[in-house]
């Protein structure tokens, strides 16, 4: 037995070990310069975690840098243009990406591809060479196969480690409280929803059912809200009426999650949020990605949990989920192979 001096000693070495982890943490952004970018590299430079911020795009990173390094935050920011792109790298330790091009009405995420895939491509395979250790958090759109893509970037680098790679899916989880919170008059802390699946309309699977506020929710009212929790970006885009798509939200989903996953690699227990990563789940049936809850730790993904329990409605919307994930996921690795 420890006596309690020697147990508060290391209660506070390992407190010190844990913050100490926690203030050298370089991050970066890459797409900083854009919709999303630059609220999120704001969120960044107010989380106590990041030491550093790196601040990438192939235009306008430089001047969203010079801005934000103004705050009176402990963090130091830098921006770098386009031809930039190692020394920005260089030293992070986590890599947020909202690069590439937003949707515009009537589109899906997967007409994005296109566009979106090359982006993503390229700067994995900088990412292999210059910081391999680093964690990265996949915003660009499609997700679904983005994550993939850059998956399979990695591992023909020889640097794949499933630990460390993300599709950010945090917005689903955000807006699935709020919308409940909505309609159960419920403070949406609260009235959290594990969302899991992928990240575009059928693939976005919400339990309700695992909520003490979403179980009460029957009928019609259910019908409505599961439709607004999979096509609530369709309203943002729709709104925006050609200028984009969600940015503000995503930039608070995005800095939320990497604030998660900051804690989780600052030794800090317990953290849990549903991410899309590589995963067991579902591997049976050929689809090798899925979000759900994970545990974020000092390695990254420490433990992905099984989706638990589900109503008879959130498994026929699973079934609807899972031939769409597959597709979606097997056009992000054949655009790599
Ligand atoms: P935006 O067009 O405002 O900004 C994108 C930025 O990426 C621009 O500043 C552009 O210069 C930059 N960029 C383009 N190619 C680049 C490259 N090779 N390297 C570095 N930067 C590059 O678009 P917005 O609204 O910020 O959206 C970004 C992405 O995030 C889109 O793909 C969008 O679909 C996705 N998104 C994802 C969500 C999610 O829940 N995961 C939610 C909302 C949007």
């Amino acid at each position: 037995m420890f006596s309690r001096t020697a147990a508060r000693a290391l209660t506070s070495q390992s407190r010190a070990f844990s913050s100490s982890a926690a203030r050298h943490t370089k991050v970066a952004v890459l797409g900083a310069g854009g919709g999303i970018g630059q609220p999120l590299s704001l969120l960044l430079k107010l989380d106590p975690h990041v030491s550093a911020l790196s601040l990438y795009d192939i235009r306008g990173a430089p001047g969203v840098a010079a801005d934000v390094s103004h705050i009176d935050s402990g963090s130091k920011v830098t921006g770098y243009a386009a031809d930039q792109l190692d020394q920005a790298l260089e030293g992070t330790k986590v890599i947020v990406i909202p690069a590439g091009v937003p949707r515009k009405p009537g589109m899906t995420r997967d007409d994005l591809f296109n566009t979106n895939a090359s982006i993503v491509r390229d700067l994995a395979a900088a990412i292999a060479r210059v910081s391999p250790e680093a964690h990265i958090l996949v915003i660009s759109n499609p997700v679904n196969s983005t994550v993939p893509i850059v998956a399979e970037t990695l591992a023909k680098a020889g640097v794949f480690d499933p630990r460390r790679l993300f599709g950010v899916t945090t917005l689903d989880v955000v807006r699935a409280a709020r919308f409940l919170g909505e309609i159960t008059n419920a403070d949406p802390k609260e009235s959290v929803v594990t969302v899991i699946g992928g990240h575009s309309g059928a693939t976005i699977v919400p339990l309700l059912s695992q909520s003490p506020f979403g179980k009460a929710v029957t009928g019609e009212a259910y019908e409505k809200i599961v439709h607004r929790i999979q096509f609530g970006g369709d309203e943002v885009v729709k709104a925006k009426d050609g200028a984009g798509s969600a940015t503000l939200s995503m930039a608070y989903a995005g800095a939320k999650f990497a604030n998660a996953l900051l804690r989780g690699l600052g030794g800090e227990k317990g953290v849990v949020t549903p991410t899309f990563v590589k995963s067991p789940l579902y591997e049976d049936q050929g689809i090798d990605f899925f979000s759900s809850n994970v545990e974020l730790g000092v390695n990254g993904v420490e433990k992905i949990h099984p989706v638990g329990p589900l109503s008879a409605e959130e498994e026929k919307l699973l079934a609807a989920c899972l031939p769409d994930l597959k597709k979606n996921i097997e056009k992000g690795k054949a655009f790599v192979a």
